[in-house]
C-alpha cells in the first residue's frame, strides 16, 4: 500500500451556481461589481470610524468589527471564483476546499455574534441609557469582540476536521461556487452521521445570536412604545431599521439554506448562498451609513480631509 495519501486526493470541482455556463458568467460579472464595492465600502467604514473621535464608542466600534469581519468574509469565496473564471478552471485543491470552509464558518460565525453584539448595545442603549456605560464598558466590548473570534474558529475547527477525515471516492463535483459544509457532505462516501449531527450543532451555535437579536429588539421596541412622543418612537425606530434589514436578510438566507435536511440539498440551492456570500457583506456598510448622519458626516470629514492633504 502506498502512503501517499494526499496525493491521491484528486481536486474538486466547484459547478456555480446552477452548473450552467450563461450563468457562470452573470455570476462572474456580479462579483466583478460586489467585490471591489464591499472591500471600498468597508473600507471606508472603518477609516471613518477611526478618524472620527466623535464616532469612538462602542456601537461604532462594533460597526467597525463588522467591517472588518466583512471584507474578509468575501474574500474567503469571491476571489477563488474570480480567477477561476478567468482561467477557465473550477478546480479547488482538497486543501484549498478545506480552507475556504474553515474561514467561511468561523467568519460567518464572527459576523453573527458581532451582529448579536450590535443589537444588544442598542438594546441597552435605548432601555436602560442611565446604566449604559456601566454594563458596555470598554472592557466589556472588547470581550464580545474577541468571544465572538474564538468562538467562530471553535466552531469552524471541529467541521473541518471531521469533513477533512472523510473519503471522497470518484465524484468530486460540489454543488456550490464555493466549498461549502453541505455539499461535501452529501459528496463523501463514508459514514457521514456523526458529520451530519456536529453540522447541527454548529447550525445551533450559529443561531444563538440570533435569539440574542430578538430578545434585544423584543426590549427594545416594548420601551420604544413607551415612550410618548412619535417623534421619539421614529428616531429609535430608524437606529434599529437599519439593522433589523440586514439581520434579516442575513438569517433569513441563511436559514433557508441550513434549517433542514441534508438530504434536500441540490445545486439551485447555491443561489441563496451567494445572498448571504456576497450580498450582505456589500450592503452592511451602506444600510448602516445611509441613514445616519454621524456616519455621514465622519465619511464627509474623511474625504475633506484627503482631499486637502
Ligand atoms: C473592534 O472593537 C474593539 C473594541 O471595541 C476596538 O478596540 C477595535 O478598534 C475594533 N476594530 C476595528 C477594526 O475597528
Amino acid at each position: 500500500m502506498k502512503k501517499d495519501n494526499e496525493s491521491t486526493i484528486p481536486d474538486f470541482i466547484l459547478l456555480g451556481v446552477t452548473g450552467q455556463k450563461e450563468h457562470d458568467n452573470v455570476l462572474f460579472i456580479l462579483f466583478l461589481f460586489i467585490y471591489p464595492i464591499t472591500l471600498t465600502g468597508n473600507l471606508l467604514i472603518i477609516l471613518a470610524i477611526h478618524s472620527d473621535s466623535r464616532l469612538h464608542n462602542p456601537m461604532y466600534f462594533f460597526l467597525a468589527n463588522l467591517s472588518f469581519v466583512d471584507i474578509f468574509f468575501s474574500s474567503v469565496t469571491i476571489p477563488k471564483t474570480l480567477i477561476n473564471h478567468i482561467l477557465s478552471s473550477k478546480a479547488i485543491s482538497f486543501v484549498g476546499c478545506l480552507t475556504q470552509m474553515y474561514f467561511m464558518i468561523a467568519l460567518a460565525n464572527a459576523d453573527s455574534y458581532t451582529l448579536a453584539a450590535m443589537a444588544y448595545d442598542r438594546a441597552v442603549a435605548i432601555s436602560r441609557p442611565l446604566h449604559y456605560t456601566t454594563i458596555i464598558s470598554p472592557r466589556f466590548c472588547v470581550l464580545l469582540v474577541v468571544g465572538s473570534w474564538v468562538v467562530g474558529n471553535a466552531n469552524a475547527l471541529p467541521h473541518t476536521l471531521l469533513t477533512g477525515s472523510l473519503s471522497f471516492c470518484g465524484n468530486t463535483d460540489v454543488a456550490n461556487f464555493y466549498c461549502d459544509i453541505m455539499p461535501l457532505l452529501k459528496l463523501s462516501c463514508s459514514d457521514i452521521r456523526f458529520n451530519v449531527k456536529i453540522m447541527y450543532i454548529g447550525v445551533g451555535v450559529f443561531s444563538v445570536p440570533l435569539l440574542c437579536i430578538i430578545i434585544s429588539y423584543v426590549q427594545v421596541f416594548s420601551t420604544v412604545l413607551r415612550i410618548p412622543s412619535t417623534k421619539g418612537v421614529l428616531k429609535a425606530l430608524s437606529t434599529c431599521g437599519s439593522h433589523l434589514t440586514v439581520v434579516s436578510l442575513y438569517y433569513g438566507t441563511m436559514m433557508g439554506m441550513y434549517f433542514r435536511p441534508l438530504t434536500s440539498y441540490s445545486l439551485k440551492d447555491a443561489v441563496l448562498t451567494v445572498m448571504y456570500m456576497a450580498v450582505t457583506p456589500m450592503l452592511n456598510p451602506f444600510i448602516y451609513s445611509l441613514r445616519n448622519r454621524d456616519m455621514k458626516a465622519a465619511l464627509r470629514k474623511l474625504f475633506s480631509k484627503r482631499i486637502s492633504i
